[in-house]
């Protein structure tokens, strides 16, 4: 189930969260007074749990036209991640630490979780993404990302450019001081 959970960005040792809920409509509101757009998606029950990108991507075309309304967002795929995946260590360290992007990073996870944390002014706003949550992170958040030891998405992501979607790394140590997934 989704999660949100905030937490001063200068707590040490064992951080308590000021703030913490399961309510979709109560997640979406907190990020949106800071700038990061949250939906929940209505779920596709058709879609088979190892659809082809095509069928997801025109699972979720009404969405997707949606979101590509805005005109930011010119290119979509969809991308899978799984327990058994030779490279998930790599990859999972890859986002670990605080990094920026000079591009939106926008996510709706069809299937399985992902851990978006946000450092946002004297904050911490750590959200679980699960199945039919969809995040929008603007360029230049500091954020980190923990896919769990044993990852399990499948994500679909928008993007301005994909060839400039590189990460900018702060050398920030915060990401070690918040909870990851196991
Ligand atoms: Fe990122």
């Amino acid at each position: 189930m989704s999660h949100l959970q905030i937490f001063a960005a200068e707590a040490i040792g064992h951080p308590v969260p000021s703030f913490a809920s399961n309510d979709g409509s109560l997640i979406a509101a907190e990020l949106a007074q800071r700038g990061i757009g949250f939906e929940r998606w209505p779920a596709r029950a058709a879609l088979p749990a190892a659809a082809a990108p095509e069928q997801i991507l025109a699972a979720y075309a009404p969405e997707i036209a949606r979101v590509q309304a805005l005109g930011r967002y010119p290119t979509v795929d969809a991308i899978r991640m799984t327990p058994d995946h030779p490279d998930r260590e790599a990859l999972r360290q890859k986002f670990l630490a605080e990094h920026t992007h000079s591009e939106d990073e926008v996510r709706f996870f069809v299937e399985g979780r992902g851990l978006f944390c946000l450092h946002i002014g004297d904050e911490v706003l750590q959200v679980l993404c699960e199945t039919d949550d969809w995040i929008s992170v603007p360029a230049g958040t500091k954020h980190w990302f923990d896919m769990g030891s044993a990852p399990h998405f499948c994500a679909v992501r928008f993007f301005d450019n994909p060839d400039g979607w590189v990460a900018q790394f702060t050398g920030d140590g915060i990401a070690q001081r918040f909870p990851l997934l196991p």
